[in-house]
């Protein structure tokens, strides 16, 4: 296995206070590796960072996810909720519908990470 191999697992499995999030609060992590940069993942980050959050959500650019080809990916810990190709306009939907509702915005998940991916490739089950 590569190093950079070994970082994303490492990345995958830190527990959410050393990626951080506070006890009882929340840490969006966007990756800012070299896939998702190019896919605009510091317009992503920049969003995130001057976006209305609620208290106790931290903002962190991170290191690959291990989801290069649905970059830009984000990561909301502790939930554990992976959003894939993640454009900046989708950041206010995060923030108002995961953040400060508690509904994850289903179209917008990591297929690969979560079952329920219906909402993502639509009634049909054809990639969109
Ligand atoms: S480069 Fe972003 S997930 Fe790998």
């Amino acid at each position: 296995m590569t190093n950079a191999a070994d970082s994303e697992l490492q990345s995958q499995n830190q527990p959410a206070t050393e990626l951080g999030a506070g006890e009882n609060g929340r840490s969006i992590l966007i990756c800012q590796n070299v896939h998702c940069y190019r896919h605009r993942s510091g317009a992503v980050l920049a969003a995130f960072q001057s976006a209305a959050l609620p208290a106790g959500v931290t903002v962190t650019a991170s290191d690959c996810h291990g989801q290069c080809h649905l970059g830009p990916s984000v990561r909301i810990v502790p939930d554990e909720t992976w959003y894939a190709r993640v454009e900046p306009a989708d950041v206010s939907r995060i923030v108002e519908e995961h953040l400060r509702q508690n509904h994850p915005v289903s179209d917008l998940l990591n297929p690969r990470l979560h079952t329920d991916y219906s909402a993502y490739y639509g009634q049909t089950g054809a990639a969109s």
